[in-house]
C-alpha cells in the first residue's frame, strides 16, 4: 500500500502584496526547514503566484481557483496551464467562500477538478457542510454529493493510477472557517474516515490524502493530527505569520 502524503498547506485568501509576500518567503527560509516527510503548500493571491515562482524554496504552491478553460473569452478567470508553467503544483478547488460568496455549483467544481489534471495540476477538492447541515444530521449527505459530483467527470484519472494519487480532499466544515469554532478531533476524524470509504467506492482507491480544514492553530492541531485519518491542514488565517504557520508545522 502506497502511504498518504503529509500536507500542510496555507490559503492566503484575498491577503498579501507582492512585496509582503517576499517578506513572508525570506522570513520562512531564515528559520529552521520543515520536519522531513511533510509537504508545505501555499495557495496565495494569483498575481503573487510569480513571486513563488521565483523564491519558493522547498514550499509547493498553486492558485486559489482556476478556469475550467486554458484559454480564451473568459474575463477574469485564471488558466490552468499558465499557472502550471508558473511552477504551480496544486490548484485549490471549491473552497467554501468560492461555493458561497461566488455561487460555484458542484458541476462548474467537476469541469475544474477534470482541467486541472488535464494541466497536470493536483487538485485539492474542498468539501464541508454547513452549520444548519450538521444540525439536522445532514452531513455525510453534503459530504457524499460534494465528493460524487466534484469527481464525476475524472474518475479514470484514478483508476489503475500509479504512483502517488493525483488529488487531495480537504474537509472543512463552513461553520468551522474564520469563525475560531474549529472541528473537535473526533467530529473531524469522524468525516475524514467517511470521506475516506467513499473515496474507495467512487474512484477505487481511499489512498488520498485528506486534510482537515477550519480554524486550525498551533494550540489546537496536535489533537487533530493524532487522528488516523487526518493527514494534515488547509491553514486559512494562523497560515499568514511565519511563526503561526510553522507552528502548526512542528505538530507532524
Ligand atoms: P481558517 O480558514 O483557518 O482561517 O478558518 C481555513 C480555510 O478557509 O481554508
Amino acid at each position: 500500500m502506497r502511504s498518504r502524503k503529509k500536507i500542510c498547506a496555507g490559503n492566503w485568501k484575498l491577503n498579501k502584496s507582492p512585496s509582503d509576500t517576499r517578506a513572508f518567503l525570506a522570513e520562512w527560509s531564515s528559520v529552521a526547514q520543515p520536519a522531513e516527510g511533510v509537504e508545505v503548500v501555499i495557495f496565495p493571491p494569483a498575481y503573487d503566484l510569480s513571486v513563488f515562482s521565483e523564491k519558493a524554496g522547498s514550499i509547493k504552491f498553486g492558485p486559489q481557483n482556476i478556469c475550467f478553460a486554458k484559454e480564451g473569452a473568459f474575463t477574469g478567470e485564471i488558466s490552468p496551464d499558465v499557472v502550471k508553467s508558473m511552477g504551480s503544483t496544486y490548484a485549490l478547488i471549491g473552497h467554501s467562500e468560492r461555493r458561497t460568496i461566488f455561487g460555484e455549483s458542484d458541476e462548474l467544481i467537476a469541469k475544474k477538478i477534470q482541467a486541472a489534471l488535464a494541466a497536470e495540476l493536483i487538485p485539492m477538492l474542498c468539501i464541508g457542510e454547513l452549520l444548519e447541515e450538521r444540525k439536522a444530521n445532514k452531513t455525510e449527505k453534503v459530504l457524499l454529493r460534494q465528493l460524487r459530483e466534484g469527481l464525476a467527470l475524472v474518475k479514470e484519472h484514478f483508476t489503475g493510477a500509479k504512483g502517488i494519487v493525483p488529488l487531495v480532499v480537504a474537509y472543512e466544515p463552513v461553520w468551522a472557517i474564520g469563525t475560531g469554532l474549529v472541528a473537535t478531533p473526533e467530529q473531524a476524524e469522524e468525516a475524514h474516515a467517511f470521506i475516506r470509504a467513499q473515496l474507495n467506492e467512487l474512484i477505487g482507491t481511499d489512498d488520498v490524502s485528506i486534510l482537515y480544514g477550519g480554524s486550525v492553530k498551533p494550540d489546537n492541531a496536535a489533537g487533530l493530527r493524532a487522528k488516523p485519518n487526518i493527514d494534515g491542514f488547509l491553514v486559512g488565517g494562523a497560515s499568514l505569520k511565519v511563526t503561526d504557520f510553522k507552528g502548526i508545522l512542528g505538530v507532524f
